[in-house]
């Protein structure tokens, strides 16, 4: 039983109760009908309030249903709502913590509303790439205004209850209990009072019978669609959301409700609502790690230390120190903890002259800074993060003086991008509380953490590290220990087929555009102007050693060997012009390119976009198959968030892996086979991994 039954003296209460926020499934939604009916027949019973268990009214529709051959069977969400509607006696939600989606439509249907204060209200759909489907854009047009509607149905943000309840005119609340503590009792009070005045057979109020008009409908439909349309992107979700606010000021409820049904049902079947839903069960997957369960017990981080205050030393530290956490810099010059430090207020007081910072907030951040040279200064330290150069010969010694100086139980952590962290941990006496923390540059702004767990890194350590990377707002994926870990071992993949690529006959403008088109946030050789080519070049250099059987194209070394290292020299893969960060397509490299091909015999083809970025974004997918093989990743979903995350990958694709299923793994592998017998390309890479060649075999995806 998904919704409970009880009887307090005149007043029946249901309770939904489908942890953890009371989505909308089958069987709730069976249990809510079987309720409003037993009250309907019990002559006892005056009036009916429905609540929530837990913490939440409700989240909406149960979104793991979605897809799922309960989602549409009956009662459906829509249906629940007409069999609200339709019952003789009051019904009164009683709205607390969480009222969402689904959850808020459900509360529209009744026919009254007492909410507690500080209840998170919201129709998020959009964020799925959907629009409410069972009424909530015909309905909370009706009870809060067109343009309020509108604009939380087109953001999906949620709003205080008592700001909503605030608002001149609403009508979506009848009452603000006065706490979450009072909420049951004053909705059963205000149901008796609405009973006692209600007189049998005469009609209950029903947010549908409200009228829902604009002034200046055209006009304001107009603006709202170019507002909409520019923020929108590659999502079709906003602009149908403003379709079917629309269709609520224009005819009848029904005919809106229809309209909503029909955008709905092509919405949920986009690529695009498929590819936010994956993103939002990939985002909750990747906190569970199969073999450290949920109740694993966590050590304490208070304080926390960062050696190195370079570009991600000062990155990593404002995370900390945005989260109320002090941090203790260390650093092995004082002009280098300077200048570490200069920047860390630079990036502030930008913050700050942007209006997303008060000096206030500055102020106490900066508090919570303090500086060292001495090891012996940071043994108390719960954690600390090392992000000296990407050196192995610097790291041991590092985590040397670390095992030497620091507290038991200290968790140790490496940022390094690269190596091999187990090497790390066994400069150590305590590898099981070495573990590397992988942020991605700029440190303080993108999301994405990879914990690098090592053969011996204890359960607690992940566990603890995991709930941290939640409280400093990262989205943390957990990866094994190899070259690269998830992220930078498939992007190698990326770059080799990027470099290839201008082999055969592409310029770095045309690779960028067409992968730019496909949705990237920047293409492969911009993207290594911003960063800096001598980074990709040093760790070349390790891996001709490493791998001396890998096939580069020697492209990217002849650029950095001309000092081309990207905008820091003003010219890379583009040139620019000073002060200016626009890639001008530069004659000099393409006469480089032009000689090497002649080297290599190579007389340059046109190559179709397509083709540009089937051979770059699957060879994400085929490492990233053999990354799930060996064991680096648990789950495809954890790949595609790494890489929608970390590394641009456009969202409205879902991710690498994703996108390959919506492609058909089949497709995949015939596109390698055609790739493998290019003479010009790495046929021994092409082959498909093992995994992907039986999943597209059995007919089967990743996710
Ligand atoms: N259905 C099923 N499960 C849901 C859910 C939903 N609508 N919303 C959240 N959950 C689950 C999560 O998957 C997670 O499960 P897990 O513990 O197994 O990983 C658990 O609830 C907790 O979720 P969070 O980690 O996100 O917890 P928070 O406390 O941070 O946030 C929340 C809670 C605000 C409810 C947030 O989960 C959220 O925003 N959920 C999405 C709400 C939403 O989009 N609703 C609309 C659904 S579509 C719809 O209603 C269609 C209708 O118009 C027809
Ligand atoms: P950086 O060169 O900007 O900073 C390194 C800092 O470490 C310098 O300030 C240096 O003075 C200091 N340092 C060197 N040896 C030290 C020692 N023994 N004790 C104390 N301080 C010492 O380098 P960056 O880019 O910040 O990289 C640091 C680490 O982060 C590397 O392991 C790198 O691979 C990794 N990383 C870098 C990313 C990037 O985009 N820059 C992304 C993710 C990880």
């Amino acid at each position: 039983m998904t919704a409970e039954y009880q009887v307090h003296g005149d007043v029946a209460v249901i309770t939904l109760n489908n942890p953890p926020v009371n989505g909308l499934g089958y069987a709730t939604r069976k249990a809510i009908v079987a309720g409003l009916n037993r009250a309907e027949d019990d002559a006892a019973v005056q009036a009916i309030v429905l609540t929530g268990a837990g913490a939440a009214f409700s989240g909406g529709a149960d979104i793991k249903e979605f897809g799922t051959p309960q989602a549409m069977q009956q009662p459906n969400l829509p249906a629940v709502i007409a069999a609200l509607e339709q019952v003789r006696k009051p019904v009164i939600a009683a709205i607390h913590s969480v009222c969402m989606g689904g959850g808020l439509e459900l509360a529209l249907g009744c026919h009254y509303r007492v909410v507690a204060p500080g209840c998170s209200v919201a129709l998020p759909e959009v964020k799925l790439g959907l629009l409410p489907g069972a009424g909530g854009t015909q309905r909370l047009p009706r009870v809060l205004g067109v343009e309020t509607a509108l604009n939380m149905i087109v953001s999906g943000e949620a709003v205080k209850s008592e700001m909503l309840a605030a608002l001149p005119g609403q009508k979506l609340f009848d009452k603000l209990a006065a706490s979450p503590e009072a909420l049951l009792d004053e909705a059963m009070a205000f149901a008796r009072e609405v009973a006692a005045k209600h007189q049998a057979g005469a009609p209950l109020p029903l947010v549908r019978s409200l009228p829902c008009k604009h002034p200046q409908g055209d006009g304001y439909f107009g603006f709202a669609r170019n507002m909409v349309r520019g923020m929108a992107k590659n999502f079709p979700a906003p602009l149908k959301c403003v379709d079917a606010v629309e269709a609520a000021t224009q005819g009848k409820f029904e005919d809106g409700l229809r309209r909503e049904g029909e955008l709905f049902a092509q919405l949920m079947l986009t690529p695009e609502s498929r590819a936010l839903r994956h993103l939002f069960l990939a985002e909750r997957a990747a906190s569970k790690i199969p073999d450290v369960p949920a109740d694993t017990p966590k050590r304490t981080i208070a304080t926390v230390a960062v050696i190195g205050a370079g570009t991600m030393g000062g990155g990593i530290t404002m995370n900390f120190l945005n989260a109320g956490i002090p941090v203790k810099l260390l650093e092995a010059k004082q002009e280098a903890l300077d200048r570490g430090v200069a920047t860390i207020r630079k990036n502030y007081e930008a913050q700050i002259k942007k209006g997303k910072l008060t000096q206030d907030k500055y102020e106490q951040r900066m508090a919570l800074l303090s500086t060292t040279l001495a090891y012996a200064d940071i043994a108390n330290a719960d954690l600390v993060i090392e992000a000296v150069f990407e050196d192995m010969g610097v790291k041991e010694a590092v985590f040397q003086q670390l095992d030497a100086v620091m507290k038991p139980g200290a968790i140790l952590a490496t940022n390094t991008s690269t190596l091999d962290v187990n090497k790390i941990a066994a400069v150590t006496k305590r590898p099981q509380d070495v573990v590397g923390m992988h942020f991605f540059s700029p440190a303080n702004v993108m999301k994405l953490l990879e914990v690098v767990r090592g053969e011996k890194t204890a359960k607690d350590v992940l566990a603890t590290v995991m709930a941290l990377a939640k409280k400093i707002k990262k989205v943390a994926v957990v990866a094994g220990v190899c070259d690269g870990f998830i992220g930078n071992r498939m992007i190698e993949q990326y770059s080799r087929q990027a470099g290839f690529l201008l082999d055969e006959g592409c310029t770095p403008a045309q690779v960028d555009k067409a992968i730019e088109k496909f949705g990237f946030a920047m293409g492969p050789f911009r993207m290594g102007d911003l960063a800096g080519n001598d980074i990709g070049w040093a760790i070349r250099k390790r891996r001709y050693v490493e791998k001396p059987h890998m096939k580069y194209s020697k492209t990217a070394d002849l650029l950095c060997e001309m000092g081309r290292f990207g905008q820091k020299t003003g010219a890379g893969w583009y040139d620019y012009q000073p002060g200016k960060r626009d890639a001008i397509p530069s004659p000099v490299v393409e006469k480089m390119l032009e000689e090497h091909r002649k080297s290599l015999g190579i007389t340059p083809r046109k190559i179709s976009d397509e083709e540009i970025v089937q051979r770059l974004v699957f060879a994400l997918v085929n490492e990233g198959a053999h990354i799930l093989e060996d064991g680096i990743a648990s789950r495809a979903s954890d790949i595609d968030l790494v890489y929608l995350m970390g590394y641009g990958f456009p969202l409205h694709r879902g991710g690498p892996m994703l996108y390959a299923d919506e492609v058909g793994l089949f497709n995949v592998v015939q596109a390698m086979r055609r790739f493998a017998k290019n003479p010009y390309d790495d046929a021994a890479f092409w082959q498909p991994a093992p995994l992907l060649a039986r999943l597209a075999d059995e007919g089967k995806t990743f996710n």
